[in-house]
């Protein structure tokens, strides 16, 4: 038990040792519920998909009938959708950390010139998923002014439809970018054609907890495909063990429409990939230890 114990501590919890066998006990017995891996997959376009899907509306987002509509068709709009359930991104007892994958399309529309914006992304932060305050406009629904504080951590794959000079990378308009607790983009697509993110698209991200590597990949309305990728550590970068993930977007002073018109997501089971984790048959014996104190 001493090495539980001290597994256990370096979690972050400084208690007493018979409080840590019990935060032991049930951090391995929410282990065993929850380090299954997280799988669905919508496509709106089919009825009932949009109705029965286990999904969460933050500020503007609606349902659209066959579709998601993340922002309102006006100015200075901004909304989120987040699946209800949250996933599991790494583990503080044995350090294991999960890989995902997610495939969506999605369709911008309305003013196809540079009056139009501001984009939208998918995001991977805190659970239950929240709207960041004063996180509207170029901000996209996913971080809060960077002249204000208090911005959760956040990941997020951003398809940025206008260039704002302080924040945008020099050169690139519409651009696809990964962001790491900033607007600013680690790293990001430099050649998307002028206006290209418009019309229906569809986009692949991957993340891989072994090599920290997030890769993106879009396919534009012309069917050119797309790709950055950048290193990240989902735990360095301050995610929870349990997060959120969804989409959100956001218009400014001009607008255009932001629809999720199919999503799919799988996570790995942490469990089965981490060699050390045989916890199975021991949460069990402390599941008992736990009923019996
Ligand atoms: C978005 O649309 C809803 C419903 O039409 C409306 O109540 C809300 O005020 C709108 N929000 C913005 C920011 O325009
Ligand atoms: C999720 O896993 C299923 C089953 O292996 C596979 O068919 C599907 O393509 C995967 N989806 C994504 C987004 O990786
Ligand atoms: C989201 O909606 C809440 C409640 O209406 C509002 O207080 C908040 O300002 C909105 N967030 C943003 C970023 O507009
Ligand atoms: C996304 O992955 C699927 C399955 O591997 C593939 O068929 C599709 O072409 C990919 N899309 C992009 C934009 O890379
Ligand atoms: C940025 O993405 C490009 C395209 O995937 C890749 O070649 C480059 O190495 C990436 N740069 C960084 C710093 O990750
Ligand atoms: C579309 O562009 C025109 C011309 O710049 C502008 O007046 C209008 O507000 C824009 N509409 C939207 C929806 O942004
Ligand atoms: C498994 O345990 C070994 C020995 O304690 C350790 O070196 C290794 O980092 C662990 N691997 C994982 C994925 O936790």
């Amino acid at each position: 038990m001493a090495d539980r114990h001290a597994i256990a501590a370096g979690c972050g919890h400084g208690l007493s040792d018979k409080s840590l066998l019990l935060f032991g006990s049930l951090c391995q017995l929410l282990l065993l519920l929850q380090a299954a891996a997280l799988s669905f997959q919508y496509d709106f376009s089919i009825p009932g998909v949009l109705d029965r899907a286990n999904l969460v509306y933050i500020n503007d987002s609606f349902s659209a009938g066959d579709r998601i509509s993340l922002s309102n068709m006006s100015d200075n709009s901004v909304g989120r959708v987040a699946y209800a359930q949250p996933v599991r991104l790494w583990d503080c007892r044995t350090g294991a950390a999960a890989s995902f994958a997610t495939s969506f399309s999605f369709a911008i529309v309305g003013n196809h010139s540079s009056t139009r914006g501001d984009g939208m992304a998918f995001f991977v932060g805190p659970f239950p998923a929240t709207m960041p305050w004063e996180s509207g406009a170029q901000y996209l629904g996913l971080y809060t002014n960077q002249n204000l504080m208090g911005s959760p951590p956040t990941v997020a794959v951003e398809f940025d439809t206008f260039w704002n000079s302080n924040l945008d990378p020099p050169g690139v308009a519409d651009h696809v970018g990964i962001d790491v607790n900033s607007i600013r983009s680690a790293n990001y697509t430099r050649d998307l054609p002028s206006l290209g993110l418009y019309g229906t698209m569809s986009a692949n991200i991957t993340y891989d907890a072994g090599s920290r590597m997030m890769a993106v990949s879009i396919r534009l309305a012309d069917g050119s495909i797309h790709g950055v990728q950048t290193s990240v550590d989902l735990r360095a970068a301050g995610l929870p063990q349990e997060a959120a993930v969804g989409f959100s977007a956001s218009t400014g002073g001009f607008f255009e429409s932001h629809q999720l018109l199919s999503w799919a997501f799988n996570s790995t089971d942490m469990a089965a990939g981490n060699p050390n984790s045989t916890d199975t048959a021991g949460a069990g014996g402390n599941l008992i230890t736990l009923l019996i104190s």
